[in-house]
Protein backbone atom coordinates (compact mmCIF):
# COMPACT_ATOMS: atom_id res chain seq x y z
CA UNK A 1 0.00 0.00 0.00
CA UNK A 2 1.03 3.16 -1.20
CA UNK A 3 0.15 4.81 2.47
CA UNK A 4 2.20 2.43 4.53
CA UNK A 5 4.92 4.70 5.95
CA UNK A 6 2.18 7.24 7.06
CA UNK A 7 1.32 4.47 9.22
CA UNK A 8 4.63 2.47 10.09
CA UNK A 9 5.02 5.32 13.19
CA UNK A 10 2.05 4.88 15.05
CA UNK A 11 3.18 6.72 17.88
CA UNK A 12 3.73 9.62 15.79
CA UNK A 13 -0.13 9.11 14.43
CA UNK A 14 -1.86 9.20 18.07
CA UNK A 15 0.20 12.41 18.68
CA UNK A 16 -0.81 13.96 15.70
CA UNK A 17 -4.44 12.44 15.97
CA UNK A 18 -4.98 12.16 19.59
CA UNK A 19 -8.72 10.39 19.11
CA UNK A 20 -11.10 11.29 21.15
CA UNK A 21 -14.15 13.89 20.22
CA UNK A 22 -17.92 12.99 18.75
CA UNK A 23 -16.76 10.53 16.64
CA UNK A 24 -15.86 8.08 19.33
CA UNK A 25 -19.03 9.00 21.19
CA UNK A 26 -21.24 8.39 17.62
CA UNK A 27 -19.90 5.05 17.04
CA UNK A 28 -19.82 3.97 21.25
CA UNK A 29 -23.60 4.79 21.30
CA UNK A 30 -23.86 2.91 18.20
CA UNK A 31 -21.99 -0.07 19.45
CA UNK A 32 -24.10 0.14 22.66
CA UNK A 33 -27.85 0.62 20.43
CA UNK A 34 -26.68 -2.90 18.17
CA UNK A 35 -25.01 -4.71 20.94
CA UNK A 36 -24.01 -8.38 20.37
CA UNK A 37 -20.41 -8.33 18.04
CA UNK A 38 -18.49 -5.66 16.77
CA UNK A 39 -15.99 -5.71 14.03
CA UNK A 40 -14.15 -2.64 12.85
CA UNK A 41 -12.45 -2.41 9.21
CA UNK A 42 -9.05 -0.27 9.59
CA UNK A 43 -9.49 0.01 12.93
CA UNK A 44 -5.63 1.73 13.45
CA UNK A 45 -4.70 1.60 16.93
CA UNK A 46 -8.05 1.98 18.13
CA UNK A 47 -8.81 4.92 19.13
CA UNK A 48 -12.81 3.88 18.65
CA UNK A 49 -12.50 0.14 19.16
CA UNK A 50 -10.78 0.47 22.79
CA UNK A 51 -13.42 2.29 24.26
CA UNK A 52 -16.39 0.02 22.63
CA UNK A 53 -14.38 -2.60 24.01
CA UNK A 54 -14.01 -1.13 27.40
CA UNK A 55 -17.63 -0.51 27.85
CA UNK A 56 -17.58 -4.78 28.01
CA UNK A 57 -18.64 -5.39 23.81
CA UNK A 58 -17.26 -8.29 22.25
CA UNK A 59 -14.71 -6.48 19.60
CA UNK A 60 -12.33 -7.56 16.58
CA UNK A 61 -10.26 -4.79 14.96
CA UNK A 62 -9.29 -5.96 11.41
CA UNK A 63 -6.48 -3.60 9.90
CA UNK A 64 -3.68 -3.74 6.70
CA UNK A 65 -0.57 -2.11 8.99
CA UNK A 66 0.91 -4.68 11.46
CA UNK A 67 2.78 -1.85 13.10
CA UNK A 68 -0.60 0.04 13.92
CA UNK A 69 -2.46 -3.61 14.96
CA UNK A 70 0.72 -3.33 17.97
CA UNK A 71 0.31 -0.40 18.72
CA UNK A 72 -3.41 -0.80 19.39
CA UNK A 73 -2.48 -3.85 21.19
CA UNK A 74 -0.04 -2.19 23.48
CA UNK A 75 -2.67 0.15 24.13
CA UNK A 76 -6.24 -2.84 24.71
CA UNK A 77 -3.42 -4.69 27.19
CA UNK A 78 -2.26 -1.55 29.38
CA UNK A 79 -5.74 -1.00 29.59
CA UNK A 80 -6.78 -4.00 30.58
CA UNK A 81 -9.23 -4.34 27.61
CA UNK A 82 -9.78 -7.57 25.68
CA UNK A 83 -9.98 -7.17 22.02
CA UNK A 84 -9.47 -9.70 19.06
CA UNK A 85 -6.71 -7.48 16.59
CA UNK A 86 -6.47 -9.44 13.08
CA UNK A 87 -4.04 -8.12 10.41
CA UNK A 88 -5.66 -8.19 7.29
CA UNK A 89 -7.30 -6.00 3.82
CA UNK A 90 -10.71 -4.82 3.86
CA UNK A 91 -11.09 -5.08 0.06
CA UNK A 92 -11.61 -8.89 1.23
CA UNK A 93 -11.29 -10.68 3.88
CA UNK A 94 -13.35 -13.54 5.39
CA UNK A 95 -13.34 -14.14 9.49
CA UNK A 96 -16.06 -17.25 9.24
CA UNK A 97 -18.17 -15.61 11.56
CA UNK A 98 -20.89 -12.27 11.52
CA UNK A 99 -20.87 -9.50 13.34
CA UNK A 100 -24.61 -7.16 14.10
CA UNK A 101 -22.13 -4.10 14.03
CA UNK A 102 -19.11 -3.31 11.12
CA UNK A 103 -18.21 0.11 11.01
CA UNK A 104 -15.37 1.62 9.06
CA UNK A 105 -14.60 5.27 10.34
CA UNK A 106 -11.64 8.06 10.09
CA UNK A 107 -12.02 7.87 5.96
CA UNK A 108 -10.01 4.65 6.31
CA UNK A 109 -12.26 3.71 3.57
CA UNK A 110 -10.85 6.08 1.30
CA UNK A 111 -7.53 4.39 1.32
CA UNK A 112 -9.79 2.26 -1.61
CA UNK A 113 -9.15 3.71 -4.90
CA UNK A 114 -10.68 1.44 -7.41
CA UNK A 115 -14.05 1.62 -7.52
CA UNK A 116 -13.80 -2.79 -8.24
CA UNK A 117 -12.38 -2.59 -4.70
CA UNK A 118 -14.67 -0.57 -2.88
CA UNK A 119 -17.95 -2.91 -4.03
CA UNK A 120 -15.56 -5.62 -3.00
CA UNK A 121 -15.17 -4.59 0.24
CA UNK A 122 -19.17 -3.92 0.62
CA UNK A 123 -19.05 -7.10 -0.31
CA UNK A 124 -17.16 -8.52 2.33
CA UNK A 125 -18.75 -6.41 4.52
CA UNK A 126 -22.46 -7.85 3.42
CA UNK A 127 -20.93 -11.67 4.43
CA UNK A 128 -19.87 -10.66 8.04
CA UNK A 129 -23.38 -9.11 8.67
CA UNK A 130 -25.41 -11.47 10.93
CA UNK A 131 -29.75 -11.29 10.56
CA UNK A 132 -30.43 -7.39 11.49
CA UNK A 133 -26.75 -5.99 12.11
CA UNK A 134 -26.11 -2.69 10.81
CA UNK A 135 -22.81 -1.45 8.99
CA UNK A 136 -21.93 2.24 9.25
CA UNK A 137 -19.03 4.18 8.07
CA UNK A 138 -18.14 7.77 7.39
CA UNK A 139 -15.96 9.60 4.14
CA UNK A 140 -15.70 13.28 3.66
CA UNK A 141 -18.23 14.96 1.85
CA UNK A 142 -15.77 16.28 -1.09
CA UNK A 143 -15.76 19.83 -1.28
CA UNK A 144 -14.54 21.01 -5.13
CA UNK A 145 -12.70 23.87 -3.64
CA UNK A 146 -10.75 22.26 -1.70
CA UNK A 147 -10.05 19.96 -3.73
CA UNK A 148 -8.99 22.75 -6.04
CA UNK A 149 -6.56 24.18 -3.87
CA UNK A 150 -4.32 20.89 -3.88
CA UNK A 151 -1.76 22.89 -6.22
CA UNK A 152 1.06 21.45 -5.12
CA UNK A 153 2.26 23.61 -2.79
CA UNK A 154 3.51 22.66 0.52
CA UNK A 155 1.51 24.03 3.28
CA UNK A 156 1.62 24.13 6.84
CA UNK A 157 -1.45 22.29 8.62
CA UNK A 158 -1.06 24.66 12.15
CA UNK A 159 -3.97 22.29 13.56
CA UNK A 160 -2.04 19.28 13.79
CA UNK A 161 1.40 20.33 14.82
CA UNK A 162 1.61 18.69 18.02
CA UNK A 163 4.49 18.18 21.36
CA UNK A 164 6.26 15.01 21.24
CA UNK A 165 8.08 14.04 24.08
CA UNK A 166 11.22 12.81 22.85
CA UNK A 167 11.26 15.94 19.64
CA UNK A 168 9.56 18.77 21.29
CA UNK A 169 7.33 20.27 18.79
CA UNK A 170 6.49 19.13 15.47
CA UNK A 171 5.16 21.04 12.86
CA UNK A 172 2.99 19.03 10.26
CA UNK A 173 3.37 20.49 5.97
CA UNK A 174 1.30 18.85 3.28
CA UNK A 175 1.69 19.05 -0.25
CA UNK A 176 -1.49 17.70 -2.40
CA UNK A 177 -2.29 17.59 -5.58
CA UNK A 178 -5.82 16.51 -6.69
CA UNK A 179 -6.17 13.50 -9.71
CA UNK A 180 -9.59 14.51 -10.96
CA UNK A 181 -9.64 10.77 -12.96
CA UNK A 182 -9.04 8.89 -10.55
CA UNK A 183 -10.75 11.03 -7.93
CA UNK A 184 -7.48 10.87 -5.73
CA UNK A 185 -5.98 13.39 -3.51
CA UNK A 186 -2.36 12.66 -3.76
CA UNK A 187 -0.15 13.83 -0.89
CA UNK A 188 2.96 14.06 0.51
CA UNK A 189 3.44 14.91 4.64
CA UNK A 190 5.80 16.50 5.97
CA UNK A 191 6.45 16.24 10.11
CA UNK A 192 9.47 18.46 10.78
CA UNK A 193 11.18 19.53 13.81
CA UNK A 194 13.63 22.98 14.41
CA UNK A 195 16.20 20.27 14.45
CA UNK A 196 14.91 17.63 12.31
CA UNK A 197 13.68 18.56 9.41
CA UNK A 198 12.49 15.21 8.22
CA UNK A 199 11.26 13.61 11.43
CA UNK A 200 8.40 11.70 8.72
CA UNK A 201 8.04 12.23 5.10
CA UNK A 202 5.08 10.09 3.81
CA UNK A 203 2.77 9.94 0.58
CA UNK A 204 -0.77 9.44 1.38
CA UNK A 205 -3.54 9.00 -0.94
CA UNK A 206 -6.66 9.40 -0.63
CA UNK A 207 -9.82 8.69 -2.56
CA UNK A 208 -12.80 10.97 -2.99
CA UNK A 209 -16.48 9.40 -2.73
CA UNK A 210 -19.07 12.28 -4.37
CA UNK A 211 -22.74 12.08 -2.77
CA UNK A 212 -24.41 10.63 -5.82
CA UNK A 213 -21.92 8.16 -6.63
CA UNK A 214 -21.96 6.66 -3.02
CA UNK A 215 -25.26 4.94 -3.14
CA UNK A 216 -24.24 2.90 -6.23
CA UNK A 217 -21.17 1.63 -4.75
CA UNK A 218 -23.06 0.78 -1.57
CA UNK A 219 -26.13 -1.18 -3.94
CA UNK A 220 -23.56 -2.90 -5.69
CA UNK A 221 -22.28 -4.25 -2.79
CA UNK A 222 -25.33 -5.46 -2.24
CA UNK A 223 -26.11 -2.92 0.31
CA UNK A 224 -28.81 -0.20 1.21
CA UNK A 225 -27.98 2.61 2.60
CA UNK A 226 -30.82 2.98 5.21
CA UNK A 227 -29.76 6.99 7.03
CA UNK A 228 -26.73 9.48 5.63
CA UNK A 229 -26.09 12.13 8.11
CA UNK A 230 -23.97 15.41 7.55
CA UNK A 231 -22.87 15.46 11.53
CA UNK A 232 -22.29 13.71 14.02
CA UNK A 233 -25.09 15.07 16.18
CA UNK A 234 -27.16 13.15 13.19
CA UNK A 235 -28.23 16.45 10.85
CA UNK A 236 -29.51 15.16 7.74
CA UNK A 237 -26.68 15.10 4.39
CA UNK A 238 -26.88 18.43 2.26
CA UNK A 239 -24.62 18.90 0.02
CA UNK A 240 -22.28 21.62 2.30
CA UNK A 241 -22.09 18.84 4.84
CA UNK A 242 -18.53 18.47 5.41
CA UNK A 243 -19.06 14.64 6.09
CA UNK A 244 -20.51 11.70 5.13
CA UNK A 245 -21.93 9.29 7.75
CA UNK A 246 -23.81 6.26 6.12
CA UNK A 247 -25.80 3.76 8.00
CA UNK A 248 -26.75 0.68 6.00
CA UNK A 249 -28.43 -2.95 5.82
CA UNK A 250 -28.32 -5.72 3.80
CA UNK A 251 -29.90 -5.37 0.43
C1 LIG B 1 -6.99 7.10 9.15
S1 LIG B 1 -6.53 5.59 9.92
C2 LIG B 1 -7.97 5.37 10.93
C3 LIG B 1 -7.74 4.47 12.11
C4 LIG B 1 -8.94 4.31 13.05
N1 LIG B 1 -10.11 3.82 12.38
C5 LIG B 1 -9.26 5.59 13.78
O1 LIG B 1 -10.42 5.99 13.77
O2 LIG B 1 -8.35 6.17 14.40
C6 LIG B 1 -6.73 4.44 8.58
C7 LIG B 1 -6.35 3.02 8.91
O3 LIG B 1 -6.78 2.19 7.81
C8 LIG B 1 -5.79 1.19 7.62
N2 LIG B 1 -5.92 0.67 6.25
C9 LIG B 1 -5.60 1.27 5.08
N3 LIG B 1 -5.88 0.48 4.04
C10 LIG B 1 -6.40 -0.66 4.56
C11 LIG B 1 -6.91 -1.87 3.99
N4 LIG B 1 -6.93 -2.05 2.67
N5 LIG B 1 -7.37 -2.82 4.83
C12 LIG B 1 -7.35 -2.65 6.16
N6 LIG B 1 -6.88 -1.52 6.76
C13 LIG B 1 -6.43 -0.55 5.97
C14 LIG B 1 -4.47 1.89 7.90
O4 LIG B 1 -3.44 0.95 8.16
C15 LIG B 1 -4.86 2.76 9.08
O5 LIG B 1 -4.63 2.11 10.30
Amino acid sequence: MVDEAFYSHPRLYDLMFPGGGPAVDFYRAEAARTGGQVLELGCGTGHKLIPIASDGRSCVGLDLSSEMLAEARRKADERGVVVEWEQGDMTAFDLGRTFDFVFITANSLLHLHESDDLVSCFRSVRRHLAPGARFVFDVFNPSVSLLAEADGSRRTRESLSFTDPDRGRVRVDVAETYDALAQVTRGTWHLWTDSDPDVLVAPLEIRSIFPQELPLLISLGGLRLVERFGDWSGTPFSGEAALQLCVCESA
